[in-house]
């Protein structure tokens, strides 16, 4: 049985007491929640205090990326081993606003993936199709890129710690969801990709989120398809009251 992950993704927002401020909220909404797994990946300096604030909750932490080396001199990043040290169980790689603002490419993306497993930290790994490419018939293609690419040479096991999260980039802060059967159809191919590399039982298992404009109103269809396995949630995770209703929408 795969258990239904929701995570929040707070991009460049919140400082670190507006990001302790809604964890604190976060924490007394969703206290009865079992069986979700729920994630807060706020931004970098914010790590710590949310860490702290939310020891012995539900509530896992997350980071927005990271670097593939353990330490070195690379100006202005940080190692999967800092994400750790800073209470992070999860991080996010690879998303579509790396891939477009910050030259991420599926070989970047692949070498975070394999430093932060090594380093004991789940990825949620981001693919998605563009607005022109899903217009000109390539989403199969560049899902299936994103996807190879993106986790070639894992193994079994590592890929058993992964999570998936299908964001079309049209969908991103656009307030245009996917249709249920949008999602459903690439959660499916997805999974089938899955199943020619490694096999029925490591398909079966991974998780695959859906990302993009998911808010309270919509969840709930999403959910309800056969291969979407919770969200990635971007301006909705930063309301307690709408991320919290997104959380209970999948109960
Ligand atoms: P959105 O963002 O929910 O604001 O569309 C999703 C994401 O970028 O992960």
């Amino acid at each position: 049985m795969r258990r239904i992950i929701i995570a929040g993704n707070w991009k460049m927002y919140k400082t670190i007491d507006e990001s302790v401020e809604l964890v604190t909220l976060l924490k007394r909404s969703l206290v009865d929640i079992e069986g979700i797994e729920i994630v807060v990946c706020p931004p970098f300096t914010s790590l710590s205090d949310v860490h702290e604030a939310l020891i012995g909750t539900n509530i896992k932490l997350g980071a927005q990326d990271c670097h593939w080396e353990k330490e070195g001199a690379f100006t202005g990043e940080v190692s999967c081993q800092m994400l750790k040290s800073a209470g992070c169980e999860y991080v996010i790689i690879g998303h579509s606003e790396r891939r477009q603002y910050f030259n991420e490419t599926n070989d970047t993306v692949n070498k975070k993936v394999k430093a932060a497993i090594k380093e004991g930290l789940r990825p949620i790994v981001c693919v998605g199709e563009k607005l022109e490419e899903r217009q000109a018939g390539r989403t199969f293609d560049v899902v299936k890129d994103h996807v190879e690419n993106s986790l070639a040479g894992l193994s079994k096991d590592d890929m058993l710690k992964t999570v998936i999260a299908y964001e079309p980039v049209w969908a991103i802060g656009t307030g245009v969801v996917a249709t249920k059967e949008q999602a459903q159809e690439v959660h499916s191919y997805i999974r089938g990709l899955l199943m020619k590399a490694y096999g029925s039982d490591v398909a079966k298992e991974t998780r695959i989120q859906y990302g993009g404009s998911v808010k309270p109103d919509n969840i709930r269809e999403l959910i309800s398809q056969e291969d979407v396995d919770g969200a990635l949630v971007g301006g909705a995770s930063l309301k307690a009251d709408s991320f919290t209703q997104i959380v209970k929408g999948c109960l």
